[in-house]
């Protein structure tokens, strides 16, 4: 009987097997349970000798029983424990952060930078009414310079008598706004979008360009020359520039220039700062006196500077970038090369 449980005991692969044969042996109506009933129906002696031998025989049963029921716990535990395997070592997936655009990005440095120079920020709407695109920056109806902007025309109904509207072909309009807003002296930047029907490598339908605006008694072309030195150090961050003013023309600024900042090319590398090339960033000049009287300045009284520059052209010399539609594709690929995201 002995053997037959023990053998039953080792053979039981899990605890309701266990269960089984523990109620065979030890049960109410198991066997040795069964042994022990006859027990009073014997004689003293053979009760005796017989009862020593059952109890010892049930507390075997019972020592197996319960080792082998530990022993079952304890490899359930290990099978859980294999399954459930986590290694803390292992370091975390990284989570991918938005990030802000890299045209943004630069709109918050410059505009950082002209704000430590005294200027705040004017805005303006990006479809705006031909006579502020065009009219009060002094290029009237059959001017020439209409045709160079490759204008957004806004459709218009029949009957429609609404004044022309066109997308904004440069911030310039939101000179005759500042001013108009906020009178003289004043000193402003406009940073946003503009819009010109042109598409290539260096040119997209969309692009940004930063307006720059001071009007005081006296201020002049060397406070310009002043001011995008500093301007182009700080953002360019290099010791010094060298910038060059080159005479052109623009119907609102009179007298006018281009300006071009040196730099060079190295090994396919673009160098800011130094170097044997020029490279074209902004046109600027003196407001004309017909733009002041337009947005209600008085030109006796008040003169001063301005500029336009392109922002995604800096951003693209600034980061060595040679395509400026990439800024405009959100490819993930494409920002992350350049650290503009994570
Ligand atoms: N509005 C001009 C352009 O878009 C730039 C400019 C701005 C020139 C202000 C002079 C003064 O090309």
């Amino acid at each position: 009987l002995k053997s037959k449980f023990l053998a039953a005991i080792g053979a039981a692969g899990d605890e309701a097997r266990l269960e089984e044969v523990r109620l065979a042996a030890l049960g109410k109506k198991g066997e040795i349970s069964a042994l022990m009933a006859t027990l009073g129906k014997m004689d003293p002696e053979e009760r005796k000798a017989t009862g020593a031998r059952l109890n010892l025989l049930r507390d075997e049963i019972d020592t197996a029983l319960r080792a082998k029921k530990a022993a079952l716990a304890d490899a359930a535990l290990d099978a859980r424990l294999r399954e459930e395997w986590l290694d803390v070592t292992l370091p975390g997936r990284p989570r991918r952060m938005g990030t802000i655009h890299p045209v943004s990005q630069v709109m918050d440095e410059l505009t950082a930078i002209f704000a430590d120079m005294g200027f705040s920020v004017a805005e303006g709407p990006q479809v705006e009414s031909d006579w502020y695109n065009f009219d009060a920056l002094n290029i009237p109806p059959e001017h020439p310079a209409r045709q160079e902007h490759d204008t957004f025309f806004m459709a218009r109904a029949e009957g429609d008598n609404r004044p022309p509207h066109v997308l904004r072909t440069h911030t310039s309009p939101v000179q005759i706004r500042a001013m108009a807003d906020r009178g003289a002296p004043i000193r402003v930047i406009a940073p946003g979008r503009v819009y010109r029907m042109d598409m290539d490598q260096t040119h997209t339908p969309m692009f940004h360009q930063v307006e720059g605006l001071a009007i005081d008694r006296d201020i002049s072309m060397a406070n310009l020359k002043w001011v995008l030195e500093e301007f182009c150090r700080a953002f360019f961050e290099v010791p010094s520039v060298e910038l060059r003013f080159r005479a052109s023309h623009f119907p609102f600024t009179e007298p006018s220039a281009e300006v071009d900042i040196r730099c060079s090319w190295e090994g396919g590398q673009l160098k800011i700062g130094q170097g044997e090339s020029w490279l074209e960033i902004l046109g600027s000049g003196m407001v004309h006196p017909k733009v002041l009287a337009a947005a209600g300045v008085d030109p006796d009284q008040w003169q001063g500077f301005a500029f336009g520059m392109g922002i995604d052209r800096i951003a693209m010399l600034k980061y060595g970038i040679p395509d400026l539609r990439a800024f405009f594709e959100s490819d993930l690929r494409w920002l992350r090369h350049y650290g503009f995201a994570a």
